[in-house]
């Protein structure tokens, strides 16, 4: 079964895994970059990294209107129940089987207050297995070293990793991220959406293949790539 990604700008990203559909980090209203809106997106999981406001965004007005299950830390888990959506609690290094494959949460070096300053639990990465395929988010975060196991641990078809700098890692640290995680597929995210963040995509596409030996695309906002 094929299993296809599509980059909505930012961090946000869903995958079609028949007849799954996963979304993560659902920031449509506010995004400059999305290509949709909140409310014309499909979901069956919503998978949360952190409760930034960028990356929590429309997550509860999806998940009442699909009726999706929101996969995230046990903190935005409990905030997602008193707003009355279904949820999974999940934490760092737990994985979990879902009906479309298994999610793995990972560590993220990075915060995760809600926007209104309340707590929001650890952030978190997420490495999710489906179709056969493995995709690693890395989501909000500095490098790490521990990405070294995650490397070692998983074959993955596809890393998604932050390249905006400024409030995780920029484009010579994701360098670092893909030796680490020798990937067969790199795509970067969050760039561009405001401008503390603004990056050369191509370029680091380009250093990626040329340096590390490992092919990167730079979608855009509404494209969709087979994985
Ligand atoms: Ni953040
Ligand atoms: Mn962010």
């Amino acid at each position: 079964m094929p299993v296809n990604l599509t980059y909505h700008g930012h961090a946000t990203f869903s995958i079609e895994s028949d007849p799954h559909k996963i979304l993560i980090d659902p920031f449509f209203t506010d995004n400059p970059l999305a290509d949709i809106s909140a409310d014309k997106v499909e979901a069956d999981f919503i998978l949360v990294s952190h409760a930034h406001g960028d990356h929590l965004g429309d997550t509860i007005a999806i998940a009442k209107r699909t009726n999706a299950t929101v996969i995230s830390n046990f903190e935005i888990y409990n905030y997602c129940v008193r707003q009355g959506v279904n949820a999974h609690p999940m934490h760092i290094g737990g994985g979990f089987d879902f009906p479309f494959g298994r999610v793995k949460l990972t560590i993220a070096h990075h915060g995760s207050s809600f926007p209104d300053g309340s707590y929001g639990g650890s952030p978190c990465g997420f490495i999710i297995q489906t179709g056969g395929k493995t995709i690693y988010d890395a989501a909000d975060t500095a490098l790490f070293y521990d990405m070294k196991l995650i490397g070692d641990h998983f074959a993955l078809d596809a890393a998604l990793l932050p390249i905006g700098d400024n409030f995780t890692m920029g484009p010579e640290d994701a360098l670092h991220a893909v030796e680490f995680l020798h990937p067969k597929l790199v795509i970067p995210m969050h760039y561009n959406t405001f401008d503390p963040i603004k990056q050369d995509a191509d370029a680091f596409a380009t250093r990626c293949k040329d340096e590390k030996g490992v092919p990167c695309i730079v979608l855009k906002p509404g494209e969709t790539r087979e994985l």
